[in-house]
């Protein structure tokens, strides 16, 4: 099948992501995406041209990162199924709200006018604050599923949530057949 994976600003979960990536290229082709901020941003967790090249020796294309990059997604049918992994609780709410002004939330608007699956893979600290209705918006939302997540330092980071990676692939193949992964809530 062809799998658009794309990628979102959630730096410290890139090599988990990435690690991800690589379960699914072998299985699948997959295209990966880039939002502009994963794509031109250097952070304590490495380059974004070293997140870029990651990312073409993985799926040997390189990373679509612009909103004329991915608008045919939908029209030409290129894709299966959509990941959005990691995805921020900035690209979560756009999504929730219907907004596509990037490569990352303009590919999932365009491949939804098809009816297929997007699969989210959500990291970010205000899950259970800020973003936790447009996670509820989402959660109740067609076509979209979610990697089983779970609160990952109730202690120090109380609102905070992450998906769990090792479900990410069985999470694609129940998408795939129009299901949710549960338990939803790890
Ligand atoms: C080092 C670093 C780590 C970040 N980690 C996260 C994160 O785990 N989750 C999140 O929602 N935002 C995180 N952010 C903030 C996002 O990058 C920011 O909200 C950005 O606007 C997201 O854009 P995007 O969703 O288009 O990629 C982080 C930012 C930096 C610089």
């Amino acid at each position: 099948m062809n799998i658009g994976f794309a990628m979102c600003g959630s730096f410290c979960t890139f090599q988990t992501a990435f690690h991800a990536m690589q379960t699914i290229a072998t299985k699948h082709t997959v295209i990966p995406i880039f939002s502009q901020n994963a794509y031109a941003l250097d952070t304590r967790f490495g380059t974004a041209s070293e997140h870029i090249t990651r990312a073409e020796q993985i799926c040997g294309v390189t990373p679509l990162h612009t909103i004329p990059q991915v608008e045919p997604i939908g029209p030409q049918a290129l894709l299966d199924a959509l990941i959005i992994a990691p995805c921020t609780g900035n690209t979560l709410a756009k999504l929730a709200h219907g907004i596509a002004d990037g490569p990352v939330t303009m590919a999932a608007k365009s491949h939804l006018r098809n009816g297929k699956p997007v699969l989210i893979a959500l990291s970010t600290n205000d899950a259970l604050s800020g973003a936790a209705e447009n996670i509820g918006r989402l959660l109740n939302r067609r076509h979209y599923y979610f990697v089983p997540f779970r609160q990952d330092d109730p202690q120090n980071k109380p609102s905070s949530m992450i998906a769990d990676y090792t479900l990410l692939l069985p999470a694609l193949e129940a998408a795939l057949h129009g299901s949710q992964m549960q338990p939803i809530l790890l």
